[in-house]
């Protein structure tokens, strides 16, 4: 077999085979495919598609690329929870520990900040001593006897797709739907949970930006999880606006601890008991309804709380959250004139997060824990003169003007009501 032949098939709209899907990953991985032949290829279907039998053969094939975990060590039924990528969303340190309260147990692996998105590592980070780096025995060993661990990344997890996402993040081939759910779903399989909840955002922030491709790509990821023997559910939901009120890592843990303390933003609220019942719902046989009042009861007794700080502790992290960081610097966004929010763009929040601190411009970029937002209004909040719109975070006296010069381009206020989009679009099982 050779990968020119491959490309070439693939460059006249013909479906590849298994084999061929095979070749290509597996010779990619070994460095015998060059990065130019791999960019050709990853071009041209691209350009062309891949049909369902294809995306998941190249699923299956990045998956075992590397480690596949066998989560039989783990005693009980495992979960766990993806989401595709947003800015505020801190919703898996909340679902997290809902679930192991309610006896799940989550076993996750989780990602560093990517572009404007932040990332569940980074944030656990910012806790004083929290360690995510585990080894395989002592994440199982934790697991079993807490019912929750994040890690980050092990460097052998679908190493397949850490080189293909890399060169399609420099070859304009990211933006495919074949190509984002089997590099998202290698990843989930490799992972080893048996029920799998996904939280698919569409908006300005999110890779897909409206609804019929975030549906489409869900409904993808959740045909490769059936076909790969996984119980699986798809969430649909908004990233127009940021998720919460708090955007950068210290602040993110700041409003998970008011979240699990029956306290802190509505929206962000509902989507964690969403996400927590549809995971409830597909691991037990509990209705969604019944799963939903479940969670929610894990927030007002005090128990999902209870969990998330026996979790901190466990992995090093000091619970004492007043040790949390704090910026130097601060400053105040103020309405100049009378109105409705417009709308908020969550992708120019998310990208002055990282001008303030929050997020990396390069990969060797350090991350400063304190920084980032509060917005006090979000799109269709009402607004006069000299309110308080954001409160910006920073460590410089430079970084807070550079993040207040990109912020101030990413609202808009206006004289009339803007229509209100709704938070979730819908489920896909
Ligand atoms: N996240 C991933 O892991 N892969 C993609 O292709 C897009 C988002």
């Amino acid at each position: 077999m050779r990968i020119y032949d491959i490309i070439e098939k693939k460059r006249d709209g013909y479906k590849l085979t298994k084999e061929e899907i095979d070749f290509f990953v597996q010779e990619y991985t070994k460095e015998n495919v060059e990065d130019y032949q791999a960019s050709a290829l990853l071009m041209a279907i691209f350009i062309n598609g891949m049909d369902e039998e294809e995306t998941v053969n190249l699923t299956e094939s990045m998956a075992k690329s590397g480690d596949m975990l066998d989560l039989s060590a783990i005693d009980g039924i495992t979960a766990d929870k993806h989401s595709t990528g947003g800015v505020g969303d801190k919703t898996s340190l909340v679902v997290a520990p809902i679930c192991a309260s309610l006896g799940i147990k989550m076993a996750k692996m989780s990602g560093r900040g990517l572009g404007h998105t932040g990332g569940t590592i980074d944030k656990l980070e910012s806790i004083e001593g929290f360690n995510v780096t585990l080894d395989t025995d002592d994440f199982f060993k934790q697991v079993n006897e807490i019912g929750i661990s994040i890690i980050g990344q092990t460097g052998n997890l679908a190493p397949a797709d850490k080189k293909i996402y890399a060169l399609r993040d420099v070859t304009a081939t990211v933006g495919n739907i074949s190509l984002i759910a089997s590099s998202i779903m290698s990843k989930k399989i490799a992972a080893g949970a048996q029920n799998i909840v996904l939280d698919v955002k569409c908006g300005s922030g999110a890779f897909m930006k409206d609804e019929q491709s975030a549906t489409e790509l869900a409904e993808m990821m959740v045909k490769i999880g059936k076909k790969c023997g996984r119980n699986i559910a798809a969430v649909i939901t908004n990233m127009d606006i940021p998720l919460g009120s708090n955007v950068g890592n210290a602040l993110e843990i700041k409003e998970v601890i008011d979240i699990l303390n029956n306290k802190g933003d509505k929206q962000l609220r509902e989507l964690c008991l969403v996400l927590s019942a549809t995971i409830l719902s597909i691991s037990y046989d509990w209705t969604y309804e019944e799963a939903y009042k479940k969670a929610e009861q894990t927030i007002s007794d005090g128990s999902a709380y209870k969990k998330f700080i026996e979790f901190v502790n466990a992995q090093g992290g000091n619970s004492d959250f007043t040790t949390l960081p704090v910026a130097k610097k601060s400053l105040e966004i103020k309405a100049v004139k009378d109105g409705y929010i417009q709308s908020i763009d969550s992708r120019i929040v998310g990208e002055s997060a990282v001008l303030l601190g929050a997020g990396r411009e390069k990969k060797t970029d350090t991350i400063d824990y304190s920084t980032g937002i509060v917005l006090y209004k979000k799109t269709c909040d009402r607004v006069s003169v000299g309110d308080t719109i954001a409160i910006l975070y920073a460590e410089t006296d430079e970084r807070l003007k550079n993040g207040e010069k990109l912020f101030n381009t990413s609202y808009v206020i206006g004289e009339e009501m803007p229509e209100i989009l709704p938070l979730i679009y819908k489920t896909i099982r």
